[in-house]
């Protein structure tokens, strides 16, 4: 006997319509993991996290081409629908949400959203409209999907922030929840894109959670210098053969403005290339209290 499939594919917006129907009908919270597929324990935790939170789980899986640079990685980001749809069933998704981008994006489409100031640092500079990209997919898929929670994890922790002030800025109910960044054994940030590694790449940037954990560290036992400890990081990392530095910010948590002096709830942000693969990852800076 082959495995019952219980999970839904829905290829259009007129189909997840008539499902997100039929769940209210059920009396069932709608709970919405957005992604770009080719799954890893990250995804996979969001799935879990929306599927205790109890409900019914829905995952959009759209390589959202208004996110990525004309020089970027949209042709060749990492695709495997089979092994997706596979590992969403395996962690009791119901419903996957898979358009075709002119599903999302007809011919005529011509509305953008832009999140002000938070758009602006870390990743806003080195990636000109890639958040009003993501601003935009999102607010289109929380209309489309009409979600009571959404899942977004910290290992996108300005995407995060964003899609939160999003929210409060455009009076959306959807409410936000936060996920850890979940890690390799060894630290590396699990990601999509990983893929992309050499053997030699992929040892070498581990370098980026060692150094930031050594940062948290250094906060930890009361270094309050943002310039000091952003310089050391940046020293770690440059060490490594393999790195080239996009940037290393230590922010406000909440306005991700730089900060000078650590003396709140702060973010260790770095973006770092190894070969062609581009890395993000940060850390919480919490100051000791008293
Ligand atoms: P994607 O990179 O596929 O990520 C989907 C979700 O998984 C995001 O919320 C992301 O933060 C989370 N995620 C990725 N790696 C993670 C990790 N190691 N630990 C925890 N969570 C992790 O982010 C996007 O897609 C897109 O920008 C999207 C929001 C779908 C809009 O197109």
């Amino acid at each position: 006997m082959g495995k019952i499939l219980l999970m839904q594919i829905l290829k259009t917006i007129a189909e997840v319509r008539q499902w997100v129907q039929e769940c209210r009908r059920a009396g069932e919270a709608i709970h919405f993991v957005p992604t770009m597929g080719y799954f890893h324990e990250g995804h996979l935790s969001l799935m879990r996290r929306a599927k205790a939170d109890g409900g019914r789980v829905i995952v959009s899986l759209f390589v959202n081409p208004l996110q990525f640079g004309p020089q970027e990685d949209f042709e060749r980001y990492p695709r495997d629908f089979e092994r997706d749809r596979a590992m969403a069933e395996s962690v009791g998704v119901d419903a996957m949400f898979v358009p075709e981008a002119s599903e999302m994006y007809p011919p005529d489409f011509q509305t953008q959203v832009r999140v002000q100031r938070l758009s602006q640092p870390l990743c806003g500079r080195s990636r000109p409209g890639h958040f009003e990209g993501v601003a935009t997919v999102v607010l289109k898929l929380f209309h489309i999907v009409t979600p009571d929670r959404a899942y977004f994890g910290e290992k996108d922790y300005q995407q995060l922030r964003i899609i939160q002030q999003l929210v409060r800025d455009l009076n959306l109910t959807v409410e936000i929840v936060p996920c850890p960044i979940v890690r390799e054994p060894d630290g590396l940030a699990m990601s999509s894109r990983n893929v992309y590694l050499t053997p030699e790449e992929r040892a070498a940037a581990t370098v980026l959670y060692r150094s930031l954990q050594w940062a948290q560290e250094q906060v930890a036992q009361g270094m309050r210098d943002a310039h000091v400890l952003r310089e050391q990081v940046q020293a770690q990392i440059a060490a490594s053969p393999y790195a080239r530095i996009d940037y290393v910010e230590i922010v406000d948590a909440e306005t991700l403005e730089p900060l000078e002096v650590i003396d709140r709830p702060a973010r260790i942000a770095v973006a770092a290339y190894f070969g062609k693969a581009r890395l993000i990852d940060n850390m919480a800076l919490n100051p000791p209290s008293g």
